[in-house]
């Protein structure tokens, strides 16, 4: 499906974020990936678990039953599994079929994410995660900080593309955390097997409307703009704002910064939005938060948006691209090989 070749959604052989940690406690929460139902929840001896959240019997959401000690007793007949997977209990007989069992996936903690894999289970290697350091989240004097989970009515690859290619910060974030010379920059790109990378270098350049609010200073800055995409859907941003060279303060900060955007496919036109960023001090989340939010309204309209019209037309005429396009078509282009090496293994 679009943008990808007909029939094909989404890499199953990878790690996508299921869920903040901190969303993860004793209530099952259901959410969709990957086009299907899971039940994430905290066992007692504190473990993050992800299990199927249909049940086997006659499709019903595991996600809206029952926990028993560790194990799900499902609302509609009582059959139970445990964190495993595992039938334990079939209320009606004594003996339990050996087809009786669901899906358990791979969850892992690290940072601020739990990350699951929906994939092939023997490939899941935990050194696929991207690391702390890859992602820069421990810079002495940044608090990382988990902001928002969002379900959002587009399909996941629109959150991608809007990620891969951040001139749109000229246009969509012209009055907030854009200025026209985002779109004018040319990237600076890097790739490798873990992630692709660009970087806007803009020396000497005009303030944005955001850092205006922010700081007193008014005069040419510094920034460094960029992504790290780790496939298949974790986003790592760099915004660094220092005060130009011949001004009173040369080489200082205004303004330093992570953002960490993952973008999780839920079904074929639903995608989940985690957005995590840090911040200097504890005091500052709620202001934070209230001008982010602004930020991302525009990115989740696009999203929105782009989706009404591809998701309604007959057929999508091919996009006219551009050079800007290029990073987003590289992103894109490395998904569709990840489906199409797990295609080939399919046959
Ligand atoms: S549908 Fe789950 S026990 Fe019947
Ligand atoms: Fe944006």
């Amino acid at each position: 499906m679009y943008p990808f070749k007909p029939g094909n959604f989404a890499p199953r052989n990878g790690w996508y974020v299921a869920a903040f940690i901190h969303e993860i406690g004793e209530e099952l929460v259901e959410r969709w990936i990957l086009n299907q139902p899971v039940v994430l929840y905290r066992k007692h001896d504190g473990e993050a678990v992800a299990v199927s959240g249909r049940c086997p019997h006659r499709h019903f959401p595991l996600g809206k039953s029952r926990r028993v000690g560790d194990a799900i007793e499902c609302g509609y007949h009582g059959i139970t599994f445990d964190a495993r997977g595992k039938c334990t209990f079939v209320p009606s007989q004594t003996s339990i079929p050996g087809v009786y069992s669901i899906p358990a996936f791979p969850l892992v903690e690290r940072g601020l994410w739990a990350w699951i894999w929906m994939g092939d289970p023997d490939k899941a290697d935990e050194a696929l995660i991207p690391t702390l350091e890859e992602i820069d989240f421990e810079v002495p004097g940044l608090i990382p900080h988990a902001f928002f989970a969002f379900e959002i009515d587009g399909r996941y690859q629109l959150l991608n593309d809007n990620l891969l290619d951040l001139s749109h910060l000229s246009y969509l974030h012209g009055t907030s955390i854009g200025t026209k010379t985002d779109a004018e920059t040319p990237e600076v790109r890097d790739v490798n097997d873990r992630r692709l990378s660009s970087r806007r270098i803009m020396n000497n350049t005009e303030m944005t409307p955001i850092l205006m609010e922010l700081t007193d200073y008014r005069g040419p800055i510094d920034r460094v703009s960029g992504m790290d995409f780790f496939f298949p859907g974790f986003h790592s941003g760099i915004g660094d704002f220092r005060i130009s060279e011949g001004q009173p303060g040369a080489g200082d900060y205004l303004s330093k910064g992570r953002v960490w955007h993952a973008v999780t496919p839920a079904t074929r036109n639903k995608s989940h939005y985690f957005f995590a960023m840090t911040i200097s001090d504890p005091q500052e989340i709620e202001r934070t938060k209230a001008v982010i939010q602004k930020v991302l309204d525009e990115d989740i309209l696009a999203t929105v948006e782009i989706e009404r019209i591809v998701g309604q037309l007959d057929e999508i005429p091919q996009e006219l691209m551009l050079k800007s396009d290029t990073t987003a078509v590289m992103g894109r282009r490395i998904l569709q090989a990840m489906m199409d090496a797990e295609n080939a293994d399919a046959v």
